[in-house]
């Protein structure tokens, strides 16, 4: 079911990357869920689904790339304050606190926009009570893409538990890797520059964005023994792919 929804405010990140914030009446959602925003294409309408990055309660926001050749996420970089789209009637997605076993570090893993659920669940109380360290691992291709930095960078200044890793793969960025995640893991940057250790016993691994990404993580982390996270099967691996 869709419901109507109008663009209260937009900021800008760069030429391609946006966050919109919305305001729309759904019920209230978990940190981690995405909702589904769409827009009419002549005779029809063409929905997506968009991670929530705000807290239950405020205006709906959302962090879109218009993918070159998309159909929708272009679409909604040309919105403006005012404008009018669909969102679906509730959030929905497991890729939630709830969801996983208890454990010391949860471990945060982002390509692009896939920060977006993340800063959600950054910005809830619970997820500071949960888990003694706190590692986001934000890989973009270039500097200006590292949406929501500043309040990263104010978060890691505040809370000791929480350690920012930030990889930008296409230029030199002070403070972070110029490697991929996936490489930062196998080489054991990632253990070395936080203290951590990965393991099954204490560790718990959120992966999402880039679904070569998640795989091939998915892949490494499995060769330290740890496996998927799954409801008949408890494991440390939870991921939701972009695309
Ligand atoms: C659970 C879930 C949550 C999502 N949350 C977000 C979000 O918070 N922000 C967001 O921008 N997108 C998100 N996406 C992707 C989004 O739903 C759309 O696929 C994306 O906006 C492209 O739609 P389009 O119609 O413009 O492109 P389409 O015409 O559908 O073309 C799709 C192609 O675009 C590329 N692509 C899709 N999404 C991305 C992306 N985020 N980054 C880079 N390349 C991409 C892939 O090559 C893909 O094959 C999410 C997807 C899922 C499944
Ligand atoms: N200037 C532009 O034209 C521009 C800029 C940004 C985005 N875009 C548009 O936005 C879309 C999405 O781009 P994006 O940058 O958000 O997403 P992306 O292509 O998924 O890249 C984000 C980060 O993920 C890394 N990555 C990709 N594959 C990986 C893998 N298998 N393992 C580990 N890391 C991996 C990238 O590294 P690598 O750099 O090594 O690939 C990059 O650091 C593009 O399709 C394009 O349409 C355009």
């Amino acid at each position: 079911m869709w419901i109507d929804g109008t663009v209260a405010k937009r900021k800008d990140w760069n030429e391609k990357l946006f966050s919109l914030f919305i305001r729309a009446d759904i019920p209230t959602f978990i940190p981690g869920q995405f909702i589904k925003v769409a827009l009419p294409f002549e005779d029809k309408r063409i929905g997506r689904a968009y991670s929530l990055v705000n807290q239950p309660g405020d205006l709906l926001e959302i962090l879109v790339v218009a993918v070159e050749n998309g159909t929708l996420s272009p679409a909604l970089a040309n919105l403006s304050v005012g404008d009018d789209l669909q969102v679906s009637d509730r959030a929905s997605g497991f890729m939630t606190l709830d969801e996983i076993t208890p454990c010391r570090d949860l471990w945060m893993l982002a390509t692009g926009t896939a920060v977006g659920p993340f800063i959600s669940m950054l910005r809830s109380a619970e997820v500071w009570a949960s888990f003694t360290n706190i590692v986001l691992v934000y890989g973009v291709r270039n500097a200006d893409d590292l949406a929501y930095l500043d309040e990263l960078r104010n978060l890691e200044k505040q809370r000791p538990q929480f350690s920012l890793c930030l990889s930008v793969t296409r230029e030199s960025f002070q403070g972070a890797y110029k490697d991929r995640i996936t490489a930062l893991i196998s080489s054991g940057e990632l253990e070395q520059t936080t203290g951590l250790t990965i393991n099954a016993q204490n560790s718990h691994f959120m992966l999402c964005g880039n679904p070569q990404m998640v795989s091939e993580t998915q892949t490494i982390l499995k060769e330290l023994g740890l496996s998927p996270h799954l409801k008949r099967q408890p494991g440390q691996i939870t991921i939701e792919k972009y695309w």
